[in-house]
Formats: C-alpha cells, structure tokens, sequence
C-alpha cells in the first residue's frame, strides 16, 4: 500500500535520486535545489510524492500560472509500477489544482517515451497535434 503525501523542499534529495535513477527523464539545471526550493514555496502542496513506508517510490511535481496547471516530473520507481501509483498521483495533482480553479493541465512528454505516451493516453489526456512548442534560453546553457 503506498500513500501520496506534499512533496517539501527535505525531500529534495531523494526526489533527485529517483529522477536520476530513472531512464527517460530529463534533468536540468532548473532542478537545482534552489530552483527547487523556489518552485515549492510558489506553488505550495501542489508537487507530491507516493510513499511506501519511509521510501519514496514516486512524485509528480505541478504548478500554474493562474489559468493552466502544468505537470513535470512524474516517476513511479521500476519495481512499484503498474500499481496505480502514477494514476493517484496524477488524479491527486488535478483535485488540488481544480480546488484553485485551474481545470486544464498541460505535460510535456518526450516523442521517444512510448511508455509514458500510452500512460497519458489511458488517462484520457488529449496528444496537441495541433501546436509546436518553441523555447528560448536567455543568458543560460544549454541545459538551462
Ligand atoms: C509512466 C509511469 C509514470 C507510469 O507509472 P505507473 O505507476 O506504472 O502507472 P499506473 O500503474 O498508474 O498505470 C495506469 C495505467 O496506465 C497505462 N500504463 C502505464 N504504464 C504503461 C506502460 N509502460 N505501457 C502501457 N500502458 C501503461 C496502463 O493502462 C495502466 O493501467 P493497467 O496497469 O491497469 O494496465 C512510469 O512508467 C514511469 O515512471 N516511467 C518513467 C518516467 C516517465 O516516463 N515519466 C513520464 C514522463 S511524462
């Protein structure tokens, strides 16, 4: 049995560690610990983490800008998957985000990750075929 509990800035570390762990997730220097710290305190309870015992196993963060939510960083650790874990995590990050209104969420999912295309797919999430995403790095490397 596994619980989803507010990801703080403590679970830092182990947060990291997971990602790191994990094939498929991208990494940047906007993941510093500052960064971090930064994002939690400007959208409070609304990154969350799926806890079995003291371990965490999976964590989602999420934020918005007033209008549209935005999810990152979902990763549930290889040997608790296909558990629902994932699912929770997503379901408890839209509840917390429709409680402050915002009722549409956007992820980015890398082309290659088939895995995670057919996760968003049977979560009834809808693939944009019909927008480009252009980014811009201002003063900053390029794994800004
Ligand atoms: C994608 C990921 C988060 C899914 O986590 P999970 O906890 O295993 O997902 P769930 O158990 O909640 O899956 C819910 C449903 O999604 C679908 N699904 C999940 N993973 C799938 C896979 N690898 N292949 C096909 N369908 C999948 C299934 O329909 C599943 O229901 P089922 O197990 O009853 O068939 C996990 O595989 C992961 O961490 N992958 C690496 C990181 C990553 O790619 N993150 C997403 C970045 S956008």
């Amino acid at each position: 049995m596994f619980s989803i509990v507010p990801m703080t800035i403590d679970d830092y570390d182990s947060v990291m560690d997971l990602l790191r762990k994990t094939p498929g997730v991208t990494f940047r220097d906007a993941d510093s610990y500052e960064n971090t710290r930064r994002y939690l305190e400007r959208n409070p309870e609304l990154s969350l983490l799926a806890k079995v015992g003291d371990e965490t196993v999976g964590c989602i963060m999420s934020g918005h800008d007033g209008r549209r939510g935005y999810l990152q960083h979902l990763v549930v650790a290889p040997m608790h998957r296909r558990k629902g874990i994932a699912n929770a995590l997503v379901e408890a990050c839209l509840a917390r985000l429709a409680s402050l209104g915002i009722t549409k969420s956007h992820i980015d999912v890398i082309r290659t990750n088939l895995d995670a295309q057919k996760f968003w797919e049977k979560q009834g999430w809808n693939l944009r075929e019909d927008i480009y995403r252009y980014s811009f790095i201002r003063n900053g490397g390029p794994d800004s």
